[in-house]
């Protein structure tokens, strides 16, 4: 059976203390334990937050990025090393905001994906079309090329560990959330294409998250949706409130 996730990605938001306060308010809040919850802090919040969360089994912590080498003089960055080394278990690699602001190519996330699995971080791995491919239709050729290019380096083992976001880059922060029709076709589009890479077991077992404007409203609808295993969740998962109701909304 594949687990059930609601992972919360706060981007750049929330100082130490808000930050602390709002994963209070998240564990506090009642959930079924059969949800894994996965907050996804700034780095600078990361060790607090674990220390929090770490009696429970039903929470993780992930970080929502790492560098692509192990080490050295690069100002500013953060490895997947550091990243492990605070008690965080996931890292969000790939993101459309990443691969826009910061440029991030097929070739950097390979490396990414490659840092964090020895550092021993689950990946959950972002995809998803633009408006002009999904205006153009070419939107499942697009997915192809990035689980291709970006993802199927990677051993059956290996792969069998990570989680994949499919994040429809107009849908992002936009308010406009992909209808379930639209959502569960790609996701089967995923899961099919990773079945003819890695086979049924793998196909079968991975979690495949929606992302894009999801909330309280409209998870239901999404989740219900049968290769849709749960949701990455931006805006909504600033507020306990939204971020506890989608967590039910299975
Ligand atoms: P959103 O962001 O829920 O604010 O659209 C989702 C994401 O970027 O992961």
């Amino acid at each position: 059976m594949r687990r059930k996730i609601v992972a919360g990605n706060w981007k750049m938001n929330k100082t130490l203390i808000q930050g602390l306060q709002l994963a209070d308010e998240i564990l506090s809040a009642s959930t079924s334990a059969e949800v894994l919850k996965i907050i996804a802090p700034p780095f600078t919040h990361l060790s607090a937050i674990a220390e929090k969360i770490k009696s429970r089994t039903d929470f993780a912590v992930a970080a929502q990025d790492c560098h692509h080498l192990q080490n050295g003089a690069y100002t500013g960055e953060v490895s997947a090393e550091m990243v492990a080394s605070t008690g965080a278990n996931y890292v969000i690699i790939g993101h459309s905001e990443r691969r826009l602001y910061a440029n991030e190519t097929n070739d950097i996330l390979i490396q990414k994906l490659n840092r964090a699995l020895s550092a021993r971080l689950i990946p959950i791995f972002c995809i998803g079309e633009s408006i002009d491919e999904r205006n153009a239709k070419t939107h499942l050729e697009a997915i192809r090329a990035q689980l291709k290019d970006g993802l199927f380096h990677l051993s059956s083992p290996d792969f069998g560990k990570t989680i994949i976001a499919y994040e429809p880059v107009w849908a992002i922060g936009t308010g406009v959330t992909a209808t379930s029709y639209q959502a569960q076709g790609v996701h089967d589009f995923i899961r099919t294409e990773i079945n003819k890479k890695y086979g049924k077991e793998i196909s079968d077992n991975i979690s495949i998250l929606y992302g894009g404007s999801c909330n309280a409203q409209n998870a239901k609808e999404l989740f219900a949706c049968a290769d849709i295993d749960g949701g990455l969740i931006g805006g909504a998962s600033l507020k306990s409130a939204d971020f506890s109701a989608i967590t039910n909304s299975f």
